[in-house]
């Protein structure tokens, strides 16, 4: 009998660790996928898609000097700014237009123009200056210090990367990173840090959405009143379409549209982890969701923005030494339960009175 006992204890413990080997080995030796591999769970909406990424897919060619230059003769204005810039100086790549310099505190260099011997496109161009950035970049208002210095590292160390290989701006993005100097990776997460986020994007809980054409990547409505079923996505587009896309206007915000029951499943999601199927986010991104420590707040960004990390995260295209701690957060999220969970999170207040 006892025999049977030690014999059967013993099978238990090898087989245990022979299961715990083969789940565990594959995630921890696994080498990250390859950009353009293609994960399992698709969400190409959040990368500005309609269509899954296909095998061998990359960012679309570069423009071949097609079309006119931008104008630089007519005056253009935005609401509630005295300013007035050329369509030519809105969109220049080193030192765009800043509408509302009373906004923000002095921008360093890199900031407001790049560097152009290393083709380094001005944060600012598309971050804006106020750092609200846009669904199809980041807001990088209001993170962390030390989470700017880390996540601009794990870029440029290729810990960072789109899980979706047509992103052409992420690509940029880890390019600005790798020719970037310590000092001026400091200069821009002192900035960046500096600012408060605060809210600009309203979510709204509904089955249809305007029609919508896609601009590098950002969701833009069409004229008129037609509407399509939102079906699993979320539709993030500005209010004012020539604000956001032509005039980069910085103080013009945007619409979330989300399908219908996400804020109430999303919310289960992250205030109590759902038994079992994720972690409750407060732990580690403060109680309200605003950052904790060096922890990036969530509250009110981007839902487009967060999808794509949540996704990133889960099929180890985002693999920088901090992403460990979300693995078993992102591990059994379907693309559904991702929607519902950034819908909630989008929908949070962004700062509240004492914080930060
Ligand atoms: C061509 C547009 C573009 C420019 C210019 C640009 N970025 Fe970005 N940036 C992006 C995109 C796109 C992402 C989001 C990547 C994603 O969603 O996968 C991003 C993400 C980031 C993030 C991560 C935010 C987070 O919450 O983790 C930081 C920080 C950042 N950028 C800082 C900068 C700084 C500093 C500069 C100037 C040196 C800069 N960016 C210039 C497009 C740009
Ligand atoms: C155990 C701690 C922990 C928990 C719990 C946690 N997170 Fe995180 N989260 C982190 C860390 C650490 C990072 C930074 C990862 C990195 O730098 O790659 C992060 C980053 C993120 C990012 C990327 C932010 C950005 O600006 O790019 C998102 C989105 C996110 N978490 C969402 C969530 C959600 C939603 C939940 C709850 C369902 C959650 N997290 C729960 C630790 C946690």
């Amino acid at each position: 009998m006892r025999n049977w006992t030690w014999v059967l204890a013993l099978t238990l413990i090898v087989a245990s660790a022979v299961f715990a080997a083969a789940i565990v080995a594959p995630t921890l030796f696994a080498k990250p996928p390859q950009q353009g591999q293609i994960g399992t769970a698709q969400v190409p909406w959040a990368y500005g898609y309609n269509t899954p990424a296909k095998a061998g897919d990359g960012p679309p060619a570069a423009g071949g000097g097609g079309g006119n230059p931008p104008d630089n003769v007519t005056q253009k204005h935005v609401d509630g700014s005295t300013l007035a810039f050329t369509q030519a100086q809105i969109g220049n790549g080193f030192g765009p237009a800043d509408w509302f310099p009373n906004d923000h505190p002095q921008m360093p260099d890199i900031v407001a123009h790049g560097k152009r011997a290393d083709m380094v496109t001005a944060c600012s161009l598309c971050h804006y200056p106020n750092g609200k950035g846009r669904a199809e970049n980041a807001g990088v208002a209001g993170l962390p210090y030390d989470y700017i210095v880390h996540t601009l590292n794990d870029f440029k160390n290729d810990a960072r990367k789109s899980g979706d290989p047509r992103k052409a701006n992420t690509n940029r993005m880890i390019g600005f990173t790798k020719v970037m100097t310590d000092d001026e990776i400091k200069a821009a997460a002192q900035y960046f840090s500096s600012m408060k986020w605060t809210p600009w994007i309203k979510v709204v809980e509904t089955s249809t959405v305007p029609k919508t054409r896609i601009a590098g990547g950002l969701y833009v409505a069409l004229e008129g009143n037609d509407k399509e079923p939102i079906g699993q996505r979320i539709i993030e587009v500005p209010v004012n379409g020539e604000a956001t896309e032509t005039l980069r206007d910085p103080h013009s915000p945007f619409t979330a549209y989300v399908p219908p029951g996400s804020l109430k499943k999303g919310k289960v999601l992250v205030t109590t982890g759902g038994g079992g199927k994720t972690i409750a986010c407060g732990a580690c991104h403060g109680a309200d969701l605003q950052g904790l420590g060096p922890l990036p707040g969530l509250a009110g960004r981007s839902p487009s923005y967060l999808a794509r990390q949540l996704y990133d995260i889960q099929n180890g295209f985002r693999h920088g030494s901090w992403t460990d701690l979300m693995k078993p957060v992102v591990a059994k999220l379907t693309p559904d339960d991702i929607i519902a969970i950034v819908a909630y999170v989008s929908s949070l207040p962004a700062a509240s009175e004492g914080a930060r």
